[in-house]
């Protein structure tokens, strides 16, 4: 068995603004205000919605938050305090980001944002370290994989199978695999990242958001790994 938990977020929702809206003045103005170039923004649907309407697969698109809520949760639990979990990224626009177990992610938004708005343009904070906390650079999901050393994956939806969080967890230990959750706020996987993992499992009979299932997970693996009584 195991030892470490390996979650991966996948597609999640996290870019810089794409060229073809960096001229849209929801866009510019925003960035300006910012004294950063539009493509050194980070899309947020929040902020850029009349620009987005336009862009392909727009509902799984410019939703950092997603990441920010699920990167606290899960760099805070006990799971990863005691060493005992790996975290890895992987956005919409295939890049990868590497999750250094120390890393203290910016508990106010608009840090994070400018945080990752580095991370993408840079590709490592802190910019000048030579062990960044966090390194991105451009992966398909499949590259990232193989990088971390799995040729599958257990991926949670909610049209998977039902099972007990701490049956998951417990397979994903037993044949080390990572657990694969979405980063992002609407549709579904894209084949490449369903098509690798060997089994879909569900947590509840809804929708539920990412952070909440990262979070159920690492605390069945908690228990599975007598972290928690
Ligand atoms: C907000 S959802 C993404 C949109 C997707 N249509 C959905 O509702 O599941 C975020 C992610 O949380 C996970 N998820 C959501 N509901 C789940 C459930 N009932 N069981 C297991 N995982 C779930 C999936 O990995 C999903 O990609």
């Amino acid at each position: 068995m195991g030892k470490e938990v390996v979650f991966v977020i996948a597609e999640a929702a996290l870019e810089l603004v794409p060229p073809e809206i960096a001229g849209h003045s929801a866009v510019s103005r925003n960035a300006r205000r910012r004294g950063k170039s539009p493509v050194e923004t980070l899309l947020d649907v929040s902020l850029h919605y009349p620009a987005m309407k336009r862009l392909r697969d727009r509902e799984k698109r410019g939703r950092p938050d997603i990441l920010h809520v699920t990167l606290l949760e899960l760099l805070s639990s006990p799971l990863n305090l005691e060493g005992l979990m790996k975290i890895y990224v992987h956005t919409y626009g295939d890049y990868a980001i590497t999750v250094d177990p120390s890393t203290k992610v910016p508990r106010n938004y608009m840090r994070f944002v400018g945080l990752m708005e580095q991370l993408l343009t840079v590709g490592r904070v802190p910019p000048n370290s030579d062990k960044p906390l966090m390194k991105a650079y451009p992966s398909t999901f499949r590259n990232l994989l193989k990088e971390a050393g799995f040729e599958s994956c257990i991926l949670l939806s909610e049209e998977g199978d039902l099972k007990p969080p701490e049956e998951i967890c417990g397979e994903a230990l037993n044949s080390d695999l990572p657990l694969v959750i979405g980063g992002f706020p609407h549709g579904k996987f894209n084949e490449e990242v369903s098509g690798i993992c060997r089994s879909t499992f569900s947590i509840y009979h809804r929708p539920l958001e990412a952070w909440v299932v990262a979070s159920r997970l690492a605390g069945a693996c908690e228990k599975v790994l007598k972290v928690l009584i």
